[in-house]
């Protein structure tokens, strides 16, 4: 499979086009940005990590039912998936307080909530992602009442099987962001990435950031936390 024309390229992502009409080339970059791209930098290193990291959870993923747009890792950097029309909800999912969850409601960071919140983010960087509901989102015509059930099933699911995973190597699973597309005949698979630029990790011991706050926070350390998770997922 190879790369022809380039489709896209976003804050992490380029996106070309392929011989099949069904299927794109994601190419992985370095490139880290925060605030709606206020903030620019590089974590070295990043592209190829978020890219395997990515592919091992929604292999796994897949394994346990659900469905993804994974079909073929092609290098460090570049994966073949299943071309999709992006359903523009952030779907974000909340073990622990922090963030803007803990800016919002002007709580501390680290209240283990005794069961996952939900929320959406409408993806729209002029207006800067703003939170939205679900009767917001069927107005707008975003999805329909059917896709945001299944959405919230999903994403249910992923937290669930994604702590399991990240406990296993001694990092609780404090919030994610995941985003859904459709296929050409209309099913909902889970799309984007999942990686330390869309979660938050910390690490069960310790509670250091094993995640992008690294970089959103200059607290130093981006790399070394990117790869140490890296290392304890599969063991480089
Ligand atoms: P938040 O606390 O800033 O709302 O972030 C919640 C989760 O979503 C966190 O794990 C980081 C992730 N996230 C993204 O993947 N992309 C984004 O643009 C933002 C703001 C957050
Ligand atoms: N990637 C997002 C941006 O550039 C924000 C983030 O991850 O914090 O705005």
């Amino acid at each position: 499979m190879e790369k022809r024309e380039q489709l896209y390229e976003g804050k992490a992502k380029k996106v070309y086009s392929t011989d099949d009409p069904e299927l794109l080339i994601v190419s992985y970059k370095d490139d880290a940005t925060a605030f709606n791209g206020l903030k620019k930098g590089t974590i070295q290193g990043k592209g190829a990590i978020n890219n395997r990291m990515t592919n091992n959870f929604m292999r796994r993923l897949e394994k346990e039912g659900v469905p993804t747009h994974y079909v073929q890792e092609l290098s460090d950097r570049e994966t073949v998936v299943k071309k999709v029309t992006i359903v523009p909800l952030e779907v974000i999912i909340r073990n622990i307080s922090a963030g803007s969850f803990s800016k919002r409601y002007g709580v501390e960071e680290g209240i283990v909530f005794e069961q996952p919140t939900i929320e959406f983010s409408y993806k729209n960087d002029d207006l800067g992602d703003p939170l939205i509901n679900d009767y917001h989102a069927v107005a707008l015509k975003l999805a329909t009442w059917d896709e945001i059930d299944l959405i919230k099933k999903y994403a249910f699911k992923v937290n669930d099987l994604l702590k399991g995973f990240m406990k296993e190597i001694g990092i609780d699973l404090v919030d994610f962001k995941l985003e859904f597309g459709k296929t050409s005949d209309g099913t909902i698979i889970l799309a984007d990435e999942i990686s330390p630029d869309t979660c938050r990790f910390w690490d069960v011991e310790t509670h250091e950031k094993l995640d992008k706050d690294r970089f959103r926070r200059d607290l130093g350390g981006a790399e070394d936390a990117y790869q140490e998770v890296m290392r304890r997922l599969m063991g480089e």
